[in-house]
């Protein structure tokens, strides 16, 4: 069938990107992780020695990059200015900083008509962030709202980023409440949006729920 857009918001460690991309792929649907963006947007500020709170700096830098996003589930990529930033978008500085560059209005208003541009040329899309089914597409198909308990999701990031788990759950702790607290398109459910909470589902059940929900068998 044709169009179609899934929504997929939550907090960090909820289990998100691994359930979105999945889902891309069963669905033989693009992937878009917009966190991605945001990530990239923070390593250029922090490479041209902006202070990430410094918000018409902050600004400046997102208007002036150029990025470049892959939308293929199976090789998700992002490139500033033609540099891939791949790995350093998920080290530990700018996940520090990421929190404060997406609160910016503007740098979210560029964001956000990019991930439209994107999501229109699609046809068929899986979409993660925070405020996909809020902001972003609040019409889509189906938008689905996942958390987990937050020593579920500490152990989960620990695990991937080889970390100790109880500075990671107080990193996610304080990430949460930025993204949740900020002005402009907080992190919060959709009132439509279905929530999940994963913290004893398996990536496959998950999957499989949101395939029925859509009514596509597994
Ligand atoms: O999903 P991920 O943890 O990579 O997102 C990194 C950060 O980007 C979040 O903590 C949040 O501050 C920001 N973000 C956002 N809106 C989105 C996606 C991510 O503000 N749609």
């Amino acid at each position: 069938n044709g169009v179609c857009v899934v929504a997929v918001d939550g907090p960090s460690g909820s289990g998100k990107s691994t359930v979105s991309r999945r889902l891309a792929a069963a669905l033989e649907a693009r992937y878009l992780d917009t966190g991605a963006m945001y990530r990239a947007v923070t390593w250029a500020v922090l490479e041209a020695g902006v202070d990430p709170h410094d918000r018409i700096e902050v600004a400046r830098v997102a208007e002036s990059v150029r990025l470049e996003i892959g939308i293929d589930p199976d090789r998700p990529f992002v490139r500033v200015n033609g540099v891939p930033v791949d790995g350093p978008i998920r080290g530990p500085e700018v996940t520090r900083a990421v929190s404060a560059v997406s609160a910016v209005p503007d740098v979210r208003a560029l964001m956000v008509a990019q991930q439209r541009a994107l999501i229109l040329s699609a046809g068929r899309i899986v979409v993660e962030g925070r405020d996909i089914g809020t902001v972003v597409v609040p019409d889509a198909d189906l938008k689905v709202y996942l958390t987990a308990s937050v020593d579920e999701r500490a152990r989960r990031r620990s695990l991937e980023h080889a970390t100790d788990q109880s500075a990671t759950a107080a990193d996610l702790t304080r990430r949460d409440k930025l993204d949740s607290s900020r002005a402009a398109d907080p992190l919060r459910r959709a009132d439509d949006a279905v929530e999940l909470d994963t913290t004893r589902l398996g990536i496959d059940e998950v999957v499989t729920r949101l395939r029925e929900m859509l009514g596509v068998a597994a």
